[in-house]
């Protein structure tokens, strides 16, 4: 992480799990335990049921919510579907985009990323968008060209005056909810190369301004080597999200 530049961002993902009742459990559990972040932000990315529940409680503290996907479109017969509007007026800040689950589970593809980055910038939420390439595709050796074209695919339609607003995740699929974390090389040189995409499209100041997280079986032991790397400025956790003393050390180590 570079603090001088831009900020440290650690982020929970929940992904499907917490009812309201078990969410309300662990939001005061995160709140006890990290509401005292100095360096770095903390965000906690919940199901859309638990979004109330989590602004009432994380209200007067510097915990920030976010939310794990939202629609592409501004509003009208999407039956099921939730709005960037709608995200923004419940008191969220940060939205998860092209999670490679949604991306695999849900078809969501590079366009309709991009759709979705512009939409949630236009109603003042920070889009997480989320890139990382399969094993496959890092046995073949492609994994800079695949994470570049993700990356760019996402920002076609973002001007400069924007760019402070975006937030990337680097999250190799076959790391996410493995156990197998990315190697400290690994990430930094994915990372340091999406900084470098960033570069050539919008210049060496911009670039340096976005914080670029890593995420993939994060946890409170390896989490301080992969924040000591330059390029990488913060975490989308996963499971360790889903217990607050693994949560707190993680913002821990970011505020060393
Ligand atoms: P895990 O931390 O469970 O591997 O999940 C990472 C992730 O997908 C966060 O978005």
């Amino acid at each position: 992480m570079n603090r001088r530049y831009r900020k440290t961002i650690i982020a929970g993902n929940w992904k499907m799990n917490m009812t309201p009742s078990e969410a309300r459990t662990l939001i005061n559990g995160v709140k006890a335990h990290c509401a005292k972040s100095k360096w770095c932000e903390t965000v906690v990315c919940v199901p859309y049921i638990d979004i109330p529940l989590a602004v009432r409680l994380l209200k007067d503290c510097r915990i920030s919510v976010g939310a794990q996907n939202m629609h592409h479109e501004a509003s009208g017969a999407y039956t099921g579907e939730i709005s960037a509007a709608m995200l923004k007026d419940a008191g969220v800040k940060y939205v998860v985009v092209g999670h490679s689950e949604r991306r695999q589970y849900f078809g969501e593809t590079d366009a309709l990323v991009s759709e979705k980055v512009v939409r949630a910038l236009a109603a003042d939420l920070r889009p997480i968008i989320c890139v990382g390439e399969t094993l496959q595709q890092r046995d073949m050796g492609i994994t800079l060209e695949i994470v570049g074209a993700q990356v760019k695919a996402a920002l076609s339609a973002v001007g400069a005056d924007k760019l402070r607003r975006i937030v990337f995740a680097y999250e190799p699929v076959w790391a996410i909810g493995t156990g197998r974390t990315a190697t400290v090389e690994q990430a930094s040189e994915v990372c340091n190369h999406i900084r470098a995409v960033l570069r050539k499209k919008y210049g060496a100041r911009g670039a340096r301004s976005v914080t670029i997280q890593y995420g993939g079986s994060m946890n409170e032991t390896n989490a301080k080597e992969l924040l000591a790397e330059l390029d990488v400025d913060g975490g989308l956790i996963g499971g360790a999200s889903l217990n607050a003393d693994s949560f707190a050390a993680i913002v821990n180590a970011a505020n060393q």
